[in-house]
């Protein structure tokens, strides 16, 4: 098995980096992960993980967040860029805009969010959701494309697959979260629990409900479709510029130091 360093795991409206190469299904032992490929940037290995699986047939609530996240660990990945559709609860984003969350409120319901069910018992911190190192790279090179940056916005994650009421919406807003996604968590606490770097990279795809009027999974192919090769290209520049090894100045290469009181 080749091995890689980087992930960057696509979501909806963002099917490939690597065009042309062979997906590869892993089997872990939490299940078979995602498809994924592994190519080049640079002269960097980079894996591609396709969170929806094959033709986008995964929703947001049955994926396999665990095998997803294990698998990469296990081809020696440390540092995950994770792309995101969001819709923008805070008025001042519009769609098209790139927004790079700096902390997160968790409202799923259903999903495993966990790698340690057992002993030891292990309580990650998340003070700092995100890798800085990650974050900084990601709002450079997004300034970088032209397109509207927002450099810091608290990420609202829902179980889906339904979107929101409207009524929902405005609690997250009451309660300072400025966009809302399916995706975001457990992904974000299982890398940090196997001490992992990740960051999430999103885009705009369309205003939350109650904001603009209907919602439809469509807008967010049409905006992604508009600013893909600009996403692209912030996101080949970022990998291109992460600093390997790992600088240590962050907070997830060492999150088990001090996580278990045994
Ligand atoms: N709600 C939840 N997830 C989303 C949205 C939304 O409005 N847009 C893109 N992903």
């Amino acid at each position: 098995m080749k091995k890689a360093k980087i992930a960057i795991i696509g979501g909806t409206g963002f099917k490939n980096l690597f065009k042309e190469t062979k997906q590869l299904r892993i089997e872990t032992r939490y299940g078979t992960a995602s498809p994924l490929s592994i190519g080049k940037v640079n002269a960097r290995e980079v894996v591609f993980l396709c969170r929806h699986g094959p033709n986008h047939s995964v929703p947001p609530h049955k994926i396999n967040y665990k095998a997803n996240i294990y698998a990469l660990h296990e081809i020696g990945v440390e540092r995950i860029i994770a792309v995101n559709a969001v819709g923008a609860i805070n008025r001042d984003f519009k769609p098209s805009d790139i927004v790079i969350p700096h902390d997160l409120v968790d409202f799923t319901k259903l999903r495993e969010t966990t790698f340690y069910d057992n002993a030891p018992v292990t309580h990650i911190d998340v003070s700092q959701p995100y890798c800085p190192t990650i974050r900084r790279l990601l709002i450079e090179n997004a300034q970088k494309t032209g397109l509207r940056v927002w450099d810091r916005a608290v990420l609202v994650c829902t179980e889906g697959p339904r979107f929101e009421t409207p009524a929902e919406i405005e609690m997250f807003r009451r309660l300072g979260c400025d966009v809302v996604g399916m995706t975001g968590v457990p992904e974000t606490v299982l890398a940090r629990e196997l001490e992992m770097c990740y960051a999430p990279f999103c885009f705009v795809s369309n205003m939350a409900a109650g904001v603009q009027e209907g919602l439809t999974p469509f807008e967010v192919a049409k905006i992604s479709e508009k600013i893909m090769p600009k996403l692209e290209q912030a996101l080949i520049s970022a990998v291109k510029a992460l600093p390997i090894p790992r600088d240590g100045n962050c907070p997830c290469a060492n999150a088990l130091k001090d996580a278990r009181l045994k």
